[in-house]
């Protein structure tokens, strides 16, 4: 299991081995031109048969890094020395993944199309877990703008950066004061919340103004609520922050889905006879398979 960060994530840990690996080894602080080497030494160290049972998970907190390092360890295989790899960093992948496949499962169930032409946002959007569920939501063919509450700046350079290295057509959005997130949200269909855990990004009097609202998903398991009205346990429920037909999806309802995403890929890197290299669009078929279950 490796990161960049000083330590690698207790809760990954803890998955990884409650998914049937035996042993699970930290390699902490990594640098992206380490991960060749690092592979390589694991790869030949079981000759050609054994070598199915090593893996390798990538955590951090840079999705882009994470994925820099997927495809440095994928380059580094020398078949038949090959090991599967996936990438999870900060959850970020399998959390998206799990917001995603939640608004896509509220969705069907009051007869609406997916995500396709939707206008959405994303609060909290310049964060991983934000910029991933921008990122899936827009290869899912929303109409996606990533909300910074610092600047503008600072929303367009996360969109452009993901808009290079994930193909998107995201655009950055300015939700610095109460004027501007009202002007944006007059248009929204979907919203979520991936703020900073702890921090409510939009209240009741924001939400009077999102008109055509049909659904709002937040991450946020810390009180107060990340999106007003919308409970950590709410699971499509009626929003009772404001009036009108949009459902609520809350942490824990994502949360399931998101870990069961997890598990199973984390199994599939058990299982497989063919090495697989797994990030937030195999994460999405995954809870794609688990939501509304
Ligand atoms: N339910 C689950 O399964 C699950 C799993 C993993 C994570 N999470 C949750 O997902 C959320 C996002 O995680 P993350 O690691 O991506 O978050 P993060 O990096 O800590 O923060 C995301 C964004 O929050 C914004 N933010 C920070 N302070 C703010 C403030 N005072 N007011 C408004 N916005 C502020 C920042 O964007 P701007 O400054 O650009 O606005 C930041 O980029 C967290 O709440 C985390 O706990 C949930």
């Amino acid at each position: 299991m490796v990161t960049p960060e000083a330590n690698l994530s207790p809760f990954d840990a803890n998955m990884a081995i409650d998914a049937g690996w035996e042993h699970c080894l930290a390699y902490n602080n990594l640098e992206l031109a380490e991960i060749s080497g690092l592979t390589q030494d694991a790869i030949f160290s079981r000759g050609p048969k054994g070598v199915r049972r090593t893996g390798m998970f990538v955590g951090g907190r840079d999705q882009f890094l994470a994925m820099d390092m997927l495809d440095a360890a994928r380059r580094s295989m020398v078949p038949p020395f090959e090991i599967s790899v996936f990438a999870d960093p900060s959850g970020a992948f399998t959390t998206a993944a799990g917001m995603i496949a939640c608004v896509e499962d509220s969705l069907s169930r009051v007869e609406e199309e997916g995500l396709a032409n939707r206008k959405v946002l994303v609060f909290g959007g310049t964060g991983p877990v934000g910029s991933v569920c921008g990122t899936l939501a827009s290869r899912a063919g929303a109409d996606v703008s990533i909300v910074s509450h610092e600047s503008l700046t600072k929303a367009n350079e996360v969109a452009q950066q993901c808009n290079e290295r994930f193909g998107t057509n995201l655009e950055g959005a300015d939700g610095s004061n109460d004027g501007k997130i009202h002007t944006l949200l007059a248009d929204a269909e979907v919203v979520f919340g991936a703020a900073k855990a702890g921090i409510q990004v939009l209240n009741a009097g924001h939400l009077q103004y999102a008109a055509r609202l049909l659904v709002a998903c937040d991450v946020n398991a810390v009180p107060p609520e990340g999106i007003e009205g919308v409970g950590v346990t709410s699971s499509s429920e009626p929003l009772e922050a404001r009036s009108g037909c949009a459902r609520a999806i809350g942490a824990l309802a994502v949360g399931n889905v998101k870990y069961k995403a997890q598990q199973a890929l984390l199994k599939q890197m058990l299982t497989t006879e063919t090495p697989v290299y797994l990030h937030f669009d195999h994460a999405l078929e995954a809870a794609r398979g688990n939501a509304g279950s």
